[in-house]
């Protein structure tokens, strides 16, 4: 009982309008698309490209792009329509809350914290990436012990302060992110342009034959049975590069993709939401997805596959090329690039759970907004100080898995939703409805919960560890203090499914 109620889509935009909850409405569709590709492009394509075409899918690893962006364009064209309907911040959380319940909405929530938080804490280890080698081309050596080892272990200090400067800015607003965001977003996508339209002239060809490299033993096999791959294991099939590689790499390098979906946590600042988002999700996710095919595919040909596993991948490839300064040119543009993912992946989190605390499922002192700023600061600086701790301690793809597995089960919930919003509100002003319902969104579904499968059985043991800790928080927490359930209680307005 009590755990289906739905908030109502207009409850949802009155709660926005109270004063003490009020975000600025200044973002238009240009400021939309920047954001998403200011924080899509990243670690995704600059660090994983590198250790998913080494360890598992070789040049094929263009391929790899090419599936999880399918599934990204299929969960794209379902959360445009959520957010087409419903905006105001918190993304899928609130859209969900509508939809599909308070308990489904939490669990969402949840998911999202995982792949936000640990999200700008996996971009702030790839920043410490990239500011070694910068450093090392202009002679400094940066000591061992504020970074981690070649294998991932040791305490990462760099990555940490990253997120420390990343979160004063975001607590000081929105507006001046905005702006600065734009600047640097531009950067990256010229670096990502001038790597391909550079490193082109260099290829050999012969790194990228055979295109697709045969099948060798796989995950399990390198250690216990939690390195194994979930779905290829239960097949038998559980080998590295082969076709098998193929979704292997794209259960890692869909990191590179992740971020579209946060165009929508920011709807509420959006000037007209129901135009400009859909907007902003289509072109930000179009543009990225060309750009990460065409890089992977010279990342490839100019370094054999197997030596571009480094913390610095596009470094290592252009180091081929006659030109040393490229790869100093191209690694500090990349390290300007990144501050910005993990300044949106942090605005992300805030967005989320800001909304979640507004409905008193989080505490709501939380959801405080700043009186000078106009910020939600507290839940801001508390989602920098978390990321902090686990980009401090932990290596960098097991966090990237995590974000990965978290952000495709909210994929699969928000696709879902669109198919019972369509039949519990059919009526419902849609400004951008999804294509071939119900096609595409189960399409959406079943391709994100195929490449969940080429996760390793650590991560989803991880994952369903999270997922329980965040049922148990409802439980004892959010469905006793929930501002619908109580409102509910008292004999207020609220809509039950
Ligand atoms: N998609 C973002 C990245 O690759 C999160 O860094």
């Amino acid at each position: 009982m009590g755990i289906m109620r739905t908030k109502s889509i207009e409850q949802s935009i009155r709660d926005t309008e109270e004063p003490e909850f009020r975000l600025n409405k200044s973002l238009g569709p240009l400021d939309l698309t920047v954001f998403g590709i200011g924080v899509i492009i990243g670690t995704g394509l600059f660090v994983l490209t590198g250790e998913a075409a080494a360890g598992y899918a070789g040049p094929a690893i263009a391929l790899s792009y090419v599936v999880a962006g399918l599934a990204c364009a299929l969960a794209a064209l379902c959360y445009a329509e959520f957010a087409s309907t419903v905006p105001v911040a918190g993304s899928a959380y609130t859209f969900s809350y509508a939809a599909l319940g308070e308990f489904v909405a939490w669990l969402i929530g949840w998911d999202l914290i995982l792949e936000f938080t640990l999200g700008a804490a996996t971009v702030a280890k790839g920043w410490s990436g990239y500011f070694v080698i910068v450093l090392e081309f202009l002679g400094i050596t940066v000591p061992g012990a504020l970074i981690p080892s070649s294998e991932g272990t040791g305490y990462d200090f760099v990555a940490v302060a990253v997120i420390v400067a990343m979160t004063v800015i975001l607590v000081l607003g929105i507006k001046l992110s905005s702006q600065f965001n734009q600047v640097i977003t531009a950067i990256k996508i010229l670096v990502t342009l001038f790597i391909i339209g550079f490193g082109v002239w260099f290829i050999d060809a012969a790194n990228l034959t055979p295109f697709i490299p045969e099948p060798a033993p796989g995950g399990g096999a390198y250690g216990s049975a939690l390195d194994a791959y979930l779905l290829p294991s239960i097949l038998g099939i559980d080998t590295i590069y082969g076709v098998t590689g193929i979704f292997t790499g794209a259960a890692l390098v869909f990191f590179a993709y992740i971020g579209f979906d946060i165009v929508a946590t920011t709807s509420e600042e959006a000037r007209n939401p129901q135009r400009d988002i859909p907007i902003g999700i289509f072109a930000s996710l179009g543009i990225c997805t060309v750009l990460y095919i065409l890089a992977s595919v010279v990342f490839t040909g100019l370094r054999p596959y197997k030596e571009l596993a480094t913390s610095a991948p596009a470094a290592t490839a252009l180091e081929n090329t006659p030109f040393p300064a490229a790869q100093l040119i191209v690694s500090a543009a990349i390290l300007v690039g990144l501050t910005v993912v993990v300044m949106i992946l942090i605005l992300g989190q805030s967005r989320v759970a800001f909304a979640m605390s507004r409905d008193n499922l989080l505490p709501r002192w939380l959801a405080g907004v700043h009186p000078t700023f106009r910020t939600p600061y507290r839940i801001t600086i508390i989602t920098g100080v978390v990321a902090s701790i686990l980009a401090f301690f932990l290596p960098l793809t097991t966090l990237g898995e995590l974000v990965n597995i978290g952000t495709l089960a909210a994929f699969v919930l928000v696709s879902l939703g669109v198919l019972v919003l369509r039949r519990t509100q059919p009526d419902l002003p849609r400004a951008f409805k999804t294509p071939l319902v119900p096609a595409v969104p189960i399409a959406a579904a079943a391709l994100c919960l195929f490449v969940m499968g080429f996760l390793t059985i650590g991560t989803w043991v991880r994952f369903l560890g999270w997922m329980a800790i965040g049922v148990a928080f409802y439980f004892l927490y959010s469905r006793s203090h929930s501002r619908l359930g109580r409102t509910e209680a008292a004999g207020g307005h609220t809509e039950e499914s």
